[in-house]
Order: C-alpha cells, then sequence, then structure tokens
C-alpha cells in the first residue's frame, strides 16, 4: 500500500497535465486514509462511534472546540447514556449540562430530536441523510458526519474545516462563507468519497483541517498528506485562500441589567420562547441604556406599577459588561437594587443557586461573578 502510495504521489507531483477537480479530489481518498490510520487523534467519541455518541459530539463540536467539547461530552453521556434517557430528561438539567458551551439551541433541539427518534423510530437514530436531516438541530453536515462515521454511508460533511482544506487543494478564491459554494463542494465531495471507509475519510478530512491546515496562521504543508495535490500549496497562495467575503457588522442592543436583591435572594426570569436566548433565565432588564432613576422605575413597575408603594431601597450602578453573540453585541449596563422583596413576577434564588442550578447564560457572567463575590464577602450593599 504505501509504495504504491508514493509512487502515485511522484507521479501526480510531475503531472504535465493537470487533474481537474473531480480527478483531484478523488485522488484524496488513498493518501488521507492512510494518514488517518497514523495521525488520528484520540477522542473521547471515536472510541465507541455509535450513533448516539456521534450524533452528541458532533452537535457539540458545531461552535465548540474539540478540546472544549472533551469534558462537556464525558459527562454529558454519563448523565445521559442514551436516546430514551435524553427525551425524558428535565430542561433545567439539560441546560445545566450545556451551560458554558453556549449556542444553547442546540441543547433543546437535541431533546426534541431525542423524542422523535423514540417515537418514530423505537429509539435508534436513523441511518440515511434523508430522515437525519429532518430532525432537529440536525443540517446537511450532521447528517453526513453520522450517515458516514457511525453508519459507514458514503456521505460528505463538509463544515469549517473541509472548507477551508477543499477551498485551498482546489485554490478556489470563492467565498467560504456562500451557501452555494458550500453545496457545490458537497457535490463534488460526494462524488469522491472512498468506496469503504468513509467515516474515516470525512474525519480525516476534519484532522487535517484541525491539526495540519490549521485555521490560524500559516498551514503545516510540510506534513501535509495533500501536498502533492493541493494547489494552494503549490502556488504560495495559503494566505489568501480560503476567501471569505466581508461580514456585515454586528448590531449593538443596548442592555440594562437590574440585579433586584432582597437579603440573600435575587431575582431571575424566563426570557421569551422565541429569538435569542429562548426560554433561557436572565437578570430582568430593559432594552436600552437606563440612568439609575430609570432602573428603579423599571423595578418599581415589575412590583405593580406606578402608584404602588415602593420596594426598591437604593440603586448602585455597576460596572458595564459586554457580550459578543454571533449577529448581536449586547453592551449592557447594570445597576444592583437592594429592595424589600423580590418582585412576583421573577423568580426569587439564592445567590449561591444561581450557579448552582439555575443555567444563567454566559452573557450574563460579569454581573452573576459579581453577585458571587458579594455573597462570600458577606454582601454588603
Ligand atoms: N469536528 C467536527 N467533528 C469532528 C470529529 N468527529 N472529530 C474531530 N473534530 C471534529
Ligand atoms: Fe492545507 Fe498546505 Fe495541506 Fe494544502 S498542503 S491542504 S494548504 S496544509
Amino acid at each position: 500500500m504505501s509504495e504504491n502510495l508514493y509512487q502515485k504521489l511522484q507521479l501526480l507531483e510531475s503531472e504535465t497535465q493537470p487533474l481537474d477537480r473531480t480527478d483531484r479530489l478523488k485522488a484524496v481518498a488513498g493518501p488521507l486514509l492512510y494518514w488517518y490510520r497514523g495521525n488520528a487523534r484520540v477522542l473521547p467519541w471515536r472510541q465507541d462511534p455509535a450513533p448516539y455518541a456521534v450524533w452528541i459530539s458532533e452537535i457539540m463540536l458545531q461552535q465548540t472546540r474539540v478540546e472544549a467539547v472533551k469534558p462537556y461530552f464525558t459527562r454529558f453521556m454519563e448523565a445521559l447514556p442514551d436516546v430514551e434517557a435524553l427525551a425524558s430528561v428535565s430542561d433545567d438539567t439539560l441546560l445545566k449540562l450545556w451551560e458554558g458551551l453556549g449556542y444553547y439551541s442546540r441543547a433543546r433541539n437535541l431533546k426534541k430530536a431525542a423524542q422523535q427518534i423514540v417515537s418514530d423510530y423505537g429509539g435508534r437514530l436513523p441511518d440515511t441523510k434523508a430522515e437525519l436531516l429532518r430532525l432537529p438541530g440536525i443540517g446537511s453536515y450532521t447528517a453526513g458526519a453520522i450517515a458516514s462515521i457511525a453508519y459507514g454511508k458514503p456521505e460528505p460533511a463538509v463544515d469549517g474545516n473541509v472548507l477551508r482544506v477543499l477551498s485551498r487543494l482546489l485554490a478556489s478564491r470563492e467565498d467560504i462563507m456562500s451557501q452555494r459554494v458550500r453545496r457545490q463542494f458537497e457535490e463534488e465531495l460526494a462524488a469522491a468519497m472512498p468506496e469503504t471507509d468513509c467515516g474515516a475519510f470525512n474525519q480525516g478530512l476534519f484532522e487535517v483541517g484541525a491539526t495540519v491546515c490549521v485555521p490560524n496562521g500559516e498551514p503545516h504543508c510540510a506534513v501535509c498528506p495533500l501536498r502533492s495535490l493541493c494547489l494552494a500549496a503549490r502556488s504560495g497562495l495559503t494566505g489568501e485562500i480560503p476567501y471569505r467575503a466581508p461580514k456585515k457588522p454586528r448590531r449593538i442592543e443596548e442592555r440594562t441589567i437590574l440585579l433586584i436583591r432582597s437579603g440573600e435572594m435575587i431575582a431571575i426570569r424566563k426570557r421569551p420562547e422565541k429569538g435569542l436566548l429562548a426560554s433561557m433565565y436572565e437578570f430582568p432588564g430593559i432594552a436600552g441604556k437606563g440612568t439609575a432613576e430609570m432602573a428603579r422605575a423599571a423595578a418599581e413597575e415589575m412590583y405593580g406599577g406606578a402608584g404602588a408603594a415602593r420596594h426598591t431601597r437604593s440603586v448602585t450602578r455597576l460596572p458595564d459588561a459586554v457580550h459578543i453573540f454571533t449577529h448581536v453585541e449586547w453592551h449592557m449596563t447594570g445597576y444592583l437594587l437592594e429592595a424589600d422583596q423580590i418582585p412576583a413576577c421573577c423568580l426569587a434564588v439564592r445567590r449561591s443557586e444561581l450557579s448552582e442550578r439555575y443555567a444563567l447564560p454566559s452573557a450574563f457572567d460579569a454581573y452573576r461573578r459579581l453577585i458571587n463575590s458579594e455573597s462570600q464577602s458577606g454582601g454588603t450593599a
């Protein structure tokens, strides 16, 4: 195998007639699979690529780095070892297991999909890309990853890593953020899948993207299994490819955060079921950059509005904080309001429970930390 491989690579190096895109992609499988066998990282979801484990890991890996995912994956699999356990988990436990990973709709979709898998497929993940695609939270990439890694199906799985590798391999200057470009790569890759080892082929591409053809800094072309096929490396274009069209700037939203405190208790509430951080807990707040007076008025309104007795005893300005979402930036102004009780529209929770029981999104970390550090030092007002 290896001798044959090196003969092939030599031939390709000296190609006088350039390969077309299809043939170049078809030439990937040989050297890639050979390299992957010797270079695959040991990752917790690779030991036993059961469909459930592959699914959970791929959802976690969608927007989160491998190193960050590892401990979450292990803890999640221990708490919820199968589809049935996930389908019946409480929302609070689920969000607690997800706390810190971000993009919480991924967790809610996991549970919804698990319920669908129980009711429609008897608890076993379907094995075709078309059926997988019908489940909440599973897009083309994830469906391809599950179908190939768990079931060996010849389906491509094109994520950001794979787009970077392929666009360099083909010296394509098209915008890798464009859906059309992604679909085209998917179709071309589908035609270039090997006949066996499709899961290893896709993971080999992730692996080259993560460890060799790296996203930040110079790619390590000298040790890349695709070196002799790669047009960007050959032409010195790795600094320009992959190309991304400039992004729209993020929308900036001013928000005023109200930390309403009564003794050891603090007010939190549920966010609306739709939109950013849907159904997550939050500190109450108001849109816009509020003054201390506006913060007090907003809090008083939560007790029953104008004319009602005053409940807030003091208002203290807290440091500003910024949280960056994909399309929005929250620029937050915070106030601590000491009150004689927690408004009935909110949930009154112990400050210590903010971290332990309620999955408050990381957008509120700056204020949660403030509250917790205060409670440790005895809580001076
Ligand atoms: N990124 C996305 N899926 C992955 C996988 N299965 N292994 C390593 N990195 C990944
Ligand atoms: Fe990326 Fe270099 Fe490998 Fe080409 S040769 S795929 S640029 S690491």
